[in-house]
C-alpha cells in the first residue's frame, strides 16, 4: 500500500492506494483557520498534525493494518509560513496563504528587486499570500520572533518533518516562496541575498518524488506508522491534485475546488514572461514530475464562500444548501455575487477587495443566494481561465476536482459559465490521491507515469448547455462592472 496525506486548509485528509490506484481506505480530521484581523488568516502547525494523526486512526480502524504501507506521500496548501527555533520547536502560527496583510511587503520587495527580474526569475509577480513577504512582514511587526527563526517551510513540509526529523522541500512549493528560480529548479541565491534571509533557514529542495526520509522513532509510536518507511519530498496541494488526476502533459487542464478555487495548465517548458506572458496575478510554477511547469490561476474563496455562507447561516449541511438550486434559474433571476471574501489574487491582485451580494429583491429565495454563489465562484474561475488562454496555452479537455466535481448542480453550472464541456472522477481526493502516486514513483513502484495503473479512464462528463451562454455572459458582464465601480469604495 501507499500512503497519502493531504494538509488542506479545511482538514487533513489520508488515503491508503493500492499498486492498482484503488483506495482502499481514507480518513479525515477538519480544523479550522482563525482571522485575527480583517484580512488575516492562521493555524497553528498543531493542528495539521493533530489532523494527521487522527486521519490516520481511521484508517487503521477501517482495517488496514498500516504495517503493510510501504510509502509515504504529502501534499499540502502552499505558501503558508511555518517557522521553527532553534530547538526545531514550532515558532507560533502559520500565517496562511490566503492571509492579504503583506500588501505593503510586495511592493517592497518588487521595488528593491525590480518587477522585472522577478518575473525573469521567480517566474511570478509577488503576491500577498506568497511566503517571501510573509518573513518580512514578521520582520517588522514581531522581531522578536523574526529573530528565534532558525528554519522555513511550507505545511508539508512541516509534516515530513514531524514524521522523519528531515527538513526539504520540493520544486512545487518552492516555487510559491518568491525565492525560488523557477526555470532552473534551485533557490535563487540572488533573491534570498538581497531580502537578507540567511541561506540556512532554507530547507534543501528536491524534485517531487525524491525520497527525503524515513518514518522516525518517535513517530511511528505517535503515528502506528511502521519505523524507517520512506517518505517523498511531496507536493503542494495544487501540483498533487493535478497529478491525482492524470493531468501532467499539455492539452489538459484541471479546475480546483477546494478552499480556495485554482485553474492548472500544465507546461512543457517555461513561457516568456513578456507580452501577454506578464500578466502579474497568473502563476508560473514547477509542476511536481521532473522537466514540467504550469500556469495557474487562484481565486481566494471558491469553496470557502460556501462553506462561509452555510456557516453563517446556519444552515445544517452542504446537501440542505444545495437543496432548490437547480430549480433557479441561470442568472440567479439578476442576483450576483462577488466572491472576495478575503480580498482576491487573480485576476485582481487587490487585498482590499470584499464579497457582494448584488440586486437582491423579492423575487429572491435562499436557494437563489446559493445559486448566485456558485455563479459568483465559477465566473472567477473564468476569470482565471481567460488568462491562460490569453498566453496561448491550449487545452483540449477540461478536468474539475475538488466541491464542485462532487456536485452534479455546481458542475452543470461551471460547465455553462465556462461553455466547456468538463471532466470529473467523482470519487477522487486529488492531492492525497497525487501524494500518494508521488511515493509510489519515488519507492519505483511505477518507473513513471506511463505506468500508472489505468485509474485515469476519462471520468464522467458535463456537458454545458449553449442555451445558457447568453445569460452568463451578460451576468459575467455585470459581475465584472460591479468589481470596477466598486475598487474606489473598497480602498
Ligand atoms: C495556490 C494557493 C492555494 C492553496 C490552497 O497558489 O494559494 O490554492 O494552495 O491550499
Amino acid at each position: 500500500f501507499l500512503l497519502g496525506i493531504d494538509i488542506g486548509t479545511q482538514g487533513a485528509k489520508a488515503i491508503v492506494i493500492n499498486q492498482n490506484g484503488e483506495i482502499r481506505a481514507s480518513g479525515s480530521h477538519p480544523y479550522d483557520f482563525s482571522v485575527p484581523k480583517t484580512g488575516w488568516a492562521e493555524q497553528h502547525p498543531h493542528q495539521w498534525w493533530d489532523g494527521v494523526k487522527n486521519a490516520l486512526k481511521q484508517i487503521s480502524q477501517r482495517g488496514i493494518e498500516l504495517e503493510n504501507i510501504k510509502g509515504i506521500g504529502i501534499s499540502g496548501q502552499m505558501h503558508s509560513l511555518v517557522l521553527l527555533d532553534e530547538n526545531k520547536k514550532e515558532l507560533g502560527s502559520s500565517i496562511l496563504w490566503n492571509d492579504v496583510r503583506t500588501h505593503i511587503e510586495c511592493k517592497e520587495i518588487t521595488d528593491q528587486i525590480g518587477e522585472t527580474k522577478l518575473l525573469n526569475i521567480t517566474q511570478n509577480a509577488v503576491l500577498p499570500g506568497f511566503t517571501a513577504p510573509k518573513l518580512l512582514w514578521i520582520k517588522k511587526h514581531e522581531p522578536e520572533r523574526y529573530s528565534r527563526i532558525k528554519h522555513m517551510m511550507q505545511p508539508k513540509d512541516y509534516i515530513v518533518f514531524k514524521l522523519s526529523g528531515e527538513l526539504s522541500t520540493d520544486v512545487s512549493d518552492a516555487s510559491g516562496t518568491s525565492l525560488f528560480d523557477v526555470k532552473n529548479r534551485c533557490w535563487s541565491n540572488e533573491i534570498i541575498e538581497a531580502l537578507k534571509i540567511p541561506h540556512d533557514w532554507l530547507p534543501q529542495v528536491h524534485e517531487s518524488q525524491t525520497i527525503v526520509g524515513q518514518v522516525s522513532v518517535q513517530a511511528a509510536a505517535e503515528t502506528g506508522l511502521p519505523f524507517g518507511i520512506p517518505i517523498t519530498a511531496g507536493a503542494g496541494d495544487n501540483a498533487a491534485a493535478a497529478l491525482g488526476n492524470g493531468i501532467y502533459e499539455e492539452g489538459k487542464g484541471i479546475i480546483s475546488i477546494g478552499t480556495s478555487g485554482t485553474v492548472f495548465a500544465p507546461l512543457k517548458q517555461v513561457p516568456e514572461r513578456t507580452g501577454e506572458g506578464k500578466i502579474k496575478t497568473l502563476h508560473l510554477f514547477c509542476h511536481c514530475l521532473p522537466g514540467t511547469w504550469h500556469a495557474m490561476g487562484v481565486t481566494l474563496s471558491a469553496g470557502m464562500s460556501l462553506k462561509w455562507f452555510k456557516e453563517t447561516f446556519s444552515i445544517n449541511s452542504y446537501d440542505e444548501l444545495l437543496s432548490g438550486v437547480e430549480m433557479v434559474p441561470s442568472g440567479s433571476e439578476g442576483l450576483v455575487f462577488l466572491p472576495y471574501l478575503n480580498g482576491e489574487r487573480t485576476p485582481h491582485n487587490n487585498s482590499t477587495a470584499q464579497g457582494v451580494f448584488f440586486g437582491m429583491g423579492y423575487q429572491h429565495t435562499r436557494a437563489h443566494f446559493t445559486r448566485a454563489l456558485l455563479e459568483g465562484v465559477s465566473f472567477s474561475l473564468k476569470d482565471c481561465l481567460e488568462l491562460i488562454e490569453k498566453m496561448n496555452i491550449r487545452i483540449d479537455d477540461w478536468y474539475v476536482t475538488g466541491g464542485a466535481s462532487k456536485s452534479g448542480i455546481w458542475r452543470s453550472i461551471l460547465a455553462d459559465v465556462l461553455q466547456k464541456p468538463l471532466r470529473a472522477f467523482e470519487e477522487r481526493e486529488g492531492p492525497a490521491f497525487g501524494a500518494a502516486l508521488l511515493a509510489g514513483l519515488g519507492t519505483g513502484v511505477w518507473k513513471s507515469p506511463d505506468e500508472f495503473p489505468s485509474c485515469f479512464d476519462q471520468g464522467i462528463r458535463s456537458e454545458y448547455n449553449a442555451r445558457n451562454s447568453k445569460i452568463y455572459k451578460d451576468t459575467h458582464e455585470i459581475y465584472s462592472e460591479l468589481y470596477n465601480r466598486l475598487v474606489p469604495l473598497y480602498s
